[in-house]
């Protein structure tokens, strides 16, 4: 998605921007540009591709200018091009500005400012905002944006320039995050703290509808009616090195080999083992209300989707409230019922999605409950729930999720844990479970020391066009998550199935070209997946399980076996996510695939 950095100071701006853009390129982009203020001029370069093809643009080029913007462009309006890559710019090419999110009443502003005689060059909503604040300028810049912004619809995230302000930049946030850094006599602004962390860990977490005036010396914040607004100051924990890949190839690899550590992370400091209970110390303020909700509804996207589809399962299991689980993009087309006692829980690895963020404020508007779970701090869904859980991950750089999925899970059976607790769930079962929770994070461990297995198993694979992956109750969504994973950075076609329903239509695709993944732990579910494997090997597919620890039973009936540590069955989906992880970076290997940043991906969907 699209990323902002803005830099006002004493040192020449255009490598603090370019080296920014690079921190910023794991969000997921199509071209990116920079403008920088020197000697009354602005000086605008943009590409269309990887910031490489910026950086060739700008071979030679010597702007010493300690001012500017840049920005990665992931399309919403307006095909990738340098056209429409940011900055765009105003018709005598004074204004130059950056925006993240979309103007959505761009189209009748658009037909108002032609009949005023503005031009355009781009297809892109943000030129719009650009030939606005050019029509109300009148040489105070401040007040030009927030004459424009008065009249805009939608989300931003904006750093705008002027020629005649060379020692200012202004920059607003609604809906688009947007985070100032403050350094020694120079301040910067990103849509990401990992692209200024490396100069500053002071900074200010921007609300909806600020507008900060920037000066090398300080900056202004107010709305835009001009109240003066303060904003506390906070450090930022995570440091450079925690956003760099030390010594993986891949971001995902590196994260894929974390999640020991995401796992202990979401627990550290959440369990009484003695009382058998967690704690969740996010959840105290609503303690009450969230013991004793009747009812829960959860909603997120794309990898948290399949930890909610699990939280509901494990909920169920373990307590007498129903859980329904929706796609937060389908939640606002429901007649939601959502009466008192109902808690809606919206789950965001980045805490900026779209459509999760939406349905959070569907659900505030119904009067529920509503509870975040986010690993981004700070974040939109963090700020706009009621109360929260934060996963502790760190920051995931790859754009396919992995450490954050299992981070998800394990709150979620945390929460499982403090609800089942206060109802039918026995002080020694809660133990046993804590116990055995303790435990996962070595299981995990073990299941990496085996990846070469697993490798050469890609190696076998890499070449088939299609995959099933088929698996039964706790480890019904980790098939589906296992098929996303695939499908997401190897652009294999894969199908995630309830092995039940196999036999209702996908079965008619299996041949000795279409492998199964079968996940097939020794569970309460393993006799029925036994049954779906041998349907597939009758039809001559190709199988590869995985399964418990030395089962030889089912080792001779399949193709290809991994072996997963043996826990409760209830626990198993933390295990058996792992191996279809590292099964989908391996194939991607193998096939050349650019693993961190897929084609068409990003790492927060910020439209919706
Ligand atoms: C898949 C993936 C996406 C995200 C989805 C929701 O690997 O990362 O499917 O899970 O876009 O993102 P968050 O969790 O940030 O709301």
């Amino acid at each position: 998605m699209c990323g902002i950095l803005c830099y006002l100071g004493k040192r020449p701006a255009l490598p603090i921007l370019l080296e920014g853009l690079r921190k910023l390129e794991y969000r997921g982009y199509d071209s990116s540009g920079v403008a920088i203020m020197e000697g009354g001029e602005v000086f605008c370069q943009k590409a269309v591709g990887k910031i490489q093809a910026l950086e060739a643009n700008l071979a030679g080029v010597t702007w010493q200018g300690s001012g500017g913007i840049a920005h990665t462009r992931w399309a919403t309006h307006g095909r990738p091009s340098v056209e429409n890559a940011h900055p765009q710019k105003d018709c005598r090419e004074k204004i130059f500005i950056i925006h993240n999110g979309i103007i959505e009443n761009h189209q009748s502003l658009k037909k108002q400012l032609l009949s005023l005689g503005h031009r355009f060059c781009s297809d892109t909503d943000t030129e719009v905002l650009a030939h606005l604040i050019e029509e109300h300028y009148q040489g105070d810049l401040e007040e030009a944006v927030k004459a424009a912004l008065r009249l805009v619809e939608g989300a931003y995230g904006i750093g705008v320039i002027c020629v005649d302000h060379p020692e200012e930049i202004v920059v607003a946030r609604k809906g688009s995050p947007l985070i100032l850094g403050i350094g020694e006599e120079e301040v910067f602004a990103a849509s990401d703290v990992s692209a200024l962390v490396s100069h500053t860990k002071e900074v200010i977490y921007l609300q909806d509808n600020d507008v900060a005036v920037l000066h090398a010396s300080g900056y202004n914040i107010s709305n835009l009616n001009y109240d003066s607004i303060l904003r506390r100051t906070q450090q930022v924990e995570w440091d450079v090195e925690a956003a760099e890949k030390q010594g993986f190839p891949h971001f995902m690899l590196k994260e894929i080999y974390e999640q020991p550590e995401a796992v202990e992370n979401a627990m550290r400091g959440r369990l009484i083992e003695q009382e058998g209970i967690s704690k969740l110390g996010g959840l105290d303020g609503v303690h009450d209300e969230f013991l004793g909700m009747e009812r829960l509804m959860i909603v997120s996207m794309g990898t948290s989707y399949y930890a909610a589809l699990l939280g509901r399962y494990i909920i169920e299991t373990c307590t007498d409230i129903p859980v329904e689980v929706d796609l937060a993009s389908e939640f606002r087309y429901r007649k939601l019922n959502i009466r008192e006692g109902t808690a809606v829980l919206a789950i965001s690895q980045s805490g900026e999605t779209a459509d999760t963020l939406a349905a959070v404020q569907e659900a505030q508007r119904k009067g529920a409950l509503v509870l975040g779970m986010v690993n981004v701090v700070g974040s939109s869904i963090a700020r706009e729930t009621d109360a929260g859980v934060y996963n502790h991950a760190g920051p995931e750089i790859g754009v396919a999720s992995t450490k954050a999925f299992l981070s998800q899970l394990t709150i979620l059976y945390l929460i499982t844990l403090a609800l089942a607790r206060h109802q039918r769930m026995s002080l020694s079962e809660g133990q046993a479970f804590i116990a055995e929770l303790k435990l996962i994070p070595d299981k995990i461990r073990r299941i990496l020391d085996s990846a070469s297995q697993i490798e050469a198993i890609a190696r076998r694979y890499h070449g088939y066009k299609s995959f099933l992956y088929l698996g039964r109750k706790f480890n019904y969504p980790i098939a589906l998550e296992g098929a996303l994973k695939l499908k997401e950075i190897s652009y294999i076609h894969a199908e995630g199935y309830a092995a039940g329903e196999m036999k209702h239509g996908p079965i008619a695709l299996i041949d000795e070209n279409f492998p199964s993944v079968c996940l097939a732990p020794r569970d309460s579910a393993y006799e029925k997946m036994v049954s779906n494997i041998q349907e597939v090997k009758a039809r001559n597919g190709r199988v590869i399980a995985v399964g418990t620890e030395g089962d030889t039973d089912l080792q001779e009936i399949c193709d290809e076996f991994i072996e997963v540590p043996a826990t409760d069955e209830i626990l198993l989906p933390l295990l058996m996510v792992v191996p279809l992880q590292l099964l989908a970076y391996y194939i991607a290997r193998e096939n050349g695939c650019e693993i961190d940043q897929p084609r068409n991906l990003a790492k927060a969907v910020t439209v919706e």
